[in-house]
């Protein structure tokens, strides 16, 4: 895959580069290349904003630099979709990643101050992406945000297939509980099923934890699924448990 950002701040992503984004960029599972609106400034000042017609707080991102930067991405990603962050996008969750991994090429564009030129938006971008109701002072950690979520859905990205399959949203429930060494600790034990041995045995009781949080905490996702015969029995006895 590979990906460009269009960020007045490449050196933020940086942080990309440990733990298994790092092992992913390092293995060229994903190429991440940057491009600069104030490279494509022509003043003396490259000056990459400006005040917003009408007045009001703030400063908005130029459209010229902002053309460029973005034309230069697509010459060299011809069949990449121009996504904006931003918080007026969809609001991003594991199947729309999903679907953005399977993209061979992406354009990540990253606003600052008040936002990018409407007439960009309007122009140039195929899609915009929110990571949240929530506003950030820049686009470039929501880009940081995606491309780690996209690296977890590459093939090869994780020490461990399996653990994608088990993680939260990718069934559509939440993961179970995990546990490791000690098996006592601060007087709390490890549930006994997970001791002894018994895969079939770990599989339900990992199941039944899995469909009871999702119940607990996140009653909107199971309304989503359909649960098999065994999978609403299992929910059933969580309920039953709880209820007691
Ligand atoms: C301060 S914000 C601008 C917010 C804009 N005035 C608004 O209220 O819609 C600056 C930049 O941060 C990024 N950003 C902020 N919040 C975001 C979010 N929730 N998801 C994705 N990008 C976000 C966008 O790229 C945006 O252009």
């Amino acid at each position: 895959m590979k990906i460009i950002v269009i960020t007045l701040f490449p050196e933020i992503f940086n942080a990309l580069n440990s733990g298994i984004s790092g092992r992913a960029l390092k293995n060229n599972l994903l190429t991440l290349t940057f491009i600069n609106p104030r490279d494509f400034t022509h003043d003396p000042y490259h000056r990459v904003d400006d005040r917003p017609y009408g007045g009001g707080p703030g400063m908005v991102l130029k459209p010229e630099p902002l053309w460029e930067a973005i034309m230069a991405a697509k010459s060299q990603l011809p069949s990449a979709k121009v996504i904006y962050l931003s918080p007026q996008g969809k609001t991003l969750t594991q199947k729309h990643i999903q679907n953005g991994a399977s993209q061979k090429e992406i354009i990540l564009v990253a606003g600052r101050y008040e936002g990018i030129d409407e007439r960009i938006v309007t122009m140039l971008i195929d899609e915009e992406w929110s990571i949240g109701d929530y506003v950030l002072s820049g686009g470039e950690l929501a880009a940081m945000v995606v491309i780690d979520a996209l690296i977890r859905c590459l093939p090869g990205s994780l020490g461990d297939e399996a653990s994608r399959e088990q993680d939260s949203f990718t069934s559509g429930l939440l993961d179970y509980p995990h546990y490791t060494r000690p098996e006592i600790f601060a007087k709390m034990t490890v549930p006994e099923v997970l001791l002894r041995g018994n895969h079939q045995a770990i599989q339900r009781w990992r199941m039944k934890q899995s469909l009871g949080r999702t119940w607990l905490r996140r009653l909107d996702l199971l309304k989503q699924r359909l649960l098999s015969q065994e999978q609403q029995a299992l929910l059933d006895e969580f309920m039953q448990e709880y209820t007691e």
